[in-house]
């Protein structure tokens, strides 16, 4: 199950809340595990029980022998017939334990947005509707999983009878004695035994299969397709960056890049500008192949990424967001996250860069700090500028920041600028930011608008020509 969070496609994760596949992950994993234990248990002695009573009442009466073997089994029949009706209540149990669990995660996370508009009382409704539909999968599967085993002993008792019956007409006529006939009743108890515990631990065992198929339908999602057969390793690129032809949606239904071309040559820093929605976030997701394009191609240095290895093509980027993303850890593990085998002048030298040397020094613990990606120690500003440090601390070939600075102070951003200028020197770059005053310097400015650049060039040019962009710097 971890492995595939980890090597599910964001399309995959994107698609189910967390607190589901945290569910699934521990109460599903869980109820395979009590099923099989008591399944396994149950059927290793069963069989044996079986095999050895079997043998047993065949030396001893070969006709009533097979009464017992032909009707007895038959109770799996009764398993069978329940088993199917309560099926659907199990798998509605466990979906909606799963739902329980996203609505609990989405509400924790969300508290204080739902404080903020008051809607407790909402949440609750929503949460009840979860935790009624768990209420009466789980009233209707436990009530069909509890008559299974009554109905099977019933079946059992009968075929008993009957052989008790066809016994005592065999001791009348002679052929048995008394003695023996007890004895093979014994033994056809024994028989029908496994069966009735079988059917007795049915409830774990549905559940468990329930539950199976919620596991197993996260772990075999279609993964993101490995990487091609000899697939290029590169670790250094000169970064000449194509797109050709590019079209891209989502879901298949709702283009989102509609026939992009652009190249860059290495070097350059590119700026993306545009309204909110237009796609920005979109073209870095594609350069990262975090989704993959439905037609055209992506070249880097000429080759097309669907050639190079996908891990290799993601560390030649280096990524700052405007989210960020910050490990349970030390501030300095944070740093390190990249290049763990860091020294402390390295990443000393790397937070002074990123002017979050002071802030750290000033916290009490310093670099040992524990952090985690909830913290309230630091802003987040400071979270963010740990972020840039992290990349400062890799210097890879390639940058792309989305937005990255757009939480911090326009005094802290000219710095980061400096360091950023630093950073990116000779190394293409994409930057997506909000306040163009950011991006002014920059070789190429693209202006996009519904997923298609409209206009391109550098700031003085775009400005000259009095479209789009100039309008949209005017009213900056
Ligand atoms: N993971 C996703 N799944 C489906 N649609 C998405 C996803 N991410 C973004 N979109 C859609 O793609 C469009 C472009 O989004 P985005 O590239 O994030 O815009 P921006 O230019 O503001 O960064 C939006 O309409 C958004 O709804
Ligand atoms: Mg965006």
């Amino acid at each position: 199950m971890f492995d595939s969070i980890l090597t599910a496609p964001l399309s995959v994760l994107d698609n189910l809340p967390a607190g589901d596949i945290m569910t699934r992950m521990s109460v599903d994993v869980e109820q395979i595990a009590y099923g099989l234990l008591q399944g396994i248990n149950q059927i290793f002695s069963g069989f044996t029980t079986i095999i050895i009573t079997l043998v047993l009442m065949l030396t001893i009466n070969i006709p009533t022998a097979a009464v017992v073997i032909i009707f007895t089994p038959m109770s799996l029949l009764t398993v069978r017939f329940f088993a199917k009706r309560s099926h659907k209540s199990f798998m509605i149990l466990s979906e909606s334990r799963g739902k329980v669990g996203a609505a609990a995660e989405e509400n924790i996370n969300n508290a204080k947005l739902i404080k903020l508009y008051a809607c407790e009382q909402r949440s609750l409704d929503e949460f009840d509707v979860y935790n009624e539909e768990m209420n009466k999968a789980g009233f209707h599967s436990q009530f069909m999983a509890a008559l299974v085993n009554p109905m099977s002993r019933y079946i059992n008792y009968i075929v008993y009878i009957i052989v008790a019956l066809i016994g005592a007409y065999i001791v009348i006529n002679g052929q048995m004695s008394i003695g023996t006939l007890s004895v093979f009743l014994a033994y056809t108890n024994h028989f029908s035994k496994p069966f009735n515990e079988i059917s007795g631990i049915m409830q774990e065992l549905q559940s468990a299969a329930a539950s199976a198929s919620r596991v197993f339908a996260f772990i075999y999602c279609d993964k993101e397709p490995a990487s091609a057969i000899n697939s290029v390793r590169v670790n250094s690129v000169s970064g000449n960056v194509g797109f050709e032809n590019v079209d891209f949606s989502y879901d298949n239904t709702r283009k989102i890049i509609n026939n992009l071309n652009l190249s860059v040559s290495g070097g350059q820093k590119i700026a993306l500008v545009g309204p909110t929605g237009c796609g920005k976030t979109t073209i870095i997701n594609l350069l990262m192949r975090f989704y993959d394009i439905d037609s055209g191609k992506i070249t880097i240095d000429g080759t097309d990424i669907k050639a190079y290895d996908r891990t290799d093509l993601r560390l030649l980027y280096g990524m700052m967001l405007q989210e960020t993303f910050l490990f349970s850890g030390t501030i300095r593990e944070n740093i390190a996250y990249a290049k763990p085998d860091a020294s402390p002048e390295e990443i000393k030298e790397a937070a002074i860069a990123t002017y979050c040397y002071n802030f750290i020094s000033r916290l009490p613990d310093g670099f040992e700090t524990h952090i985690d990606s909830n913290t309230t120690v630091l802003s987040q500003g400071q979270k963010q500028l740990l972020c840039i440090a992290r990349l400062m601390l890799i210097k890879p070939p390639m940058l792309i920041l989305d937005e990255a600075t757009s939480s911090i102070d326009t005094r802290l951003e000219k710095h980061i600028q400096r360091s950023f200028m630093r950073l990116t020197e000779g190394k293409t770059s994409f930057i997506v930011a909000h306040r163009l005053s950011t991006i002014r310097d920059c070789d190429k400015i693209l202006v996009m608008n519904k997923g298609e650049i409209i206009e391109s060039g550098t700031h003085a040019q775009l400005i000259e020509k009095q479209g789009f962009y100039y309008n949209l710097y005017k009213g900056y």
